[in-house]
């Protein structure tokens, strides 16, 4: 049995498995630009953020129905599942469903009706966090806010996701500000690529309460010890990590040095469909490779628990905190 852990950087869309996709374009009679599954996997040899980006908003097309979004969301529950997730926050990219005609109540009502049944089907709690897209514009996120509205018992929170550099948290200081008007929790994606400055911003001008990725505050002192002392958590992915080329090699990446430092790290999978591994795979990768205690493997577990947004039920939690502490390494 995998260590019990909660998952809280996962992208829905990254989610999209090419058996999947091809099976979806079928019945959707959508047409994708690759013969088969085995020359869209040749597809997945990645720069950059951006060059996984043209391909992660391109095979949405196949997204169409509730019941498309519902078969996403199952599938990637099932997977969760067998990789030891009692708890997923996962996020979901409305823009990029409504600019291709698809409305905001198709993707959330489709995604509830597998979110909905997870705790009896899977054994996995979930939250939905809504991403803007920062290479959208500030006024695009404030539609898609005024869009989800009649949604938001079921949106615990909003993030920010997509293009980085050149894309400033601030850019979106007006959005955050709503969101938090509206009782929802705040993270942003920040120092994947851009600079230490913007997990500073998305800090200060967002509120944000944790950061995805964060990978890049390691350049910057100062905002190691802010991260360290305010106890903000960073949701990182190393697997996407190495396949965006933010490290070079796994045995590269800076996990080790990050809890050293005191940082509250936790490890999730991003698009696990494409950058090869799910939860656990990313804990048995970072085991192997960047040789992590035992010890080290269930903070890791425990602080993905005490960062996730389980505030609403505090006895959830500890139950995940009490599975974790009794956990036996096989
Ligand atoms: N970074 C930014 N945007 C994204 C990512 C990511 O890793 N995955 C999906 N959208
Ligand atoms: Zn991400």
């Amino acid at each position: 049995m995998p260590l019990p852990k909660a998952e809280l950087h996962l992208h829905i869309e990254g989610t999209l498995e090419p058996e999947l996709a091809f099976r979806l374009a079928a019945r959707n009679g959508v047409e994708l630009p690759y013969p088969d599954t085995d020359a869209l996997r040749e597809a997945y040899r990645f720069k950059d953020l951006q060059s996984f980006l043209n391909l992660y908003y391109e095979l949405m097309a196949v997204l169409r129905t509730e019941q498309d979004f519902e078969e996403l969301a199952d599938a990637y529950l099932a997977r969760a599942a067998a990789q030891g997730v009692r708890h997923a926050e996962i996020f979901f990219d409305p823009q990029a469903h409504i600019a291709r005609g698809v409305p905001m109540a198709t993707v959330v009502d489709g995604l509830w009706r597998a979110l909905g049944r997870s705790v009896e089907n899977h054994g996995i709690s979930t939250r939905l966090i809504m991403c803007f897209l920062r290479d959208e514009s500030a006024d695009s996120a404030l539609e898609t806010l005024e869009a989800a509205r009649p949604h938001l018992g079921r949106i615990t929170g909003i993030g920010l996701d997509s293009a980085e550099v050149g894309h400033p948290p601030a850019k979106f200081r007006e959005v955050y500000a709503a969101a938090a008007d509206l009782g929802l929790r705040r993270v942003a994606h920040a120092g994947e690529e851009g600079p230490p400055a913007y997990i500073t911003e998305a800090l200060d001008v967002l509120g944000v309460e944790r950061v995805d990725h964060g990978l890049r505050c390691m350049e910057d002192p100062d905002l190691v010890a802010r991260l360290v002392r305010e106890r903000i958590p960073l949701t990182l992915c190393p697997l996407s990590n190495v396949r965006l080329r933010a490290v070079d090699v796994l045995a590269e990446h800076p996990l080790p040095a990050m809890l050293d430092a005191g940082l509250l790290c936790t490890v999730n999978s991003d698009d696990p469909a494409y950058f090869g591994g799910y939860a656990d795979d990313n804990f048995r990768a970072v085991a192997d490779t960047l040789g992590l205690s035992e010890e080290r493997l269930r903070e890791l577990a425990r602080n993905s628990f005490l960062a996730s947004f389980l505030e609403d039920d505090e006895e959830l939690r500890a139950r995940y905190l009490a599975e974790v502490a009794a956990y036996e390494f096989g």
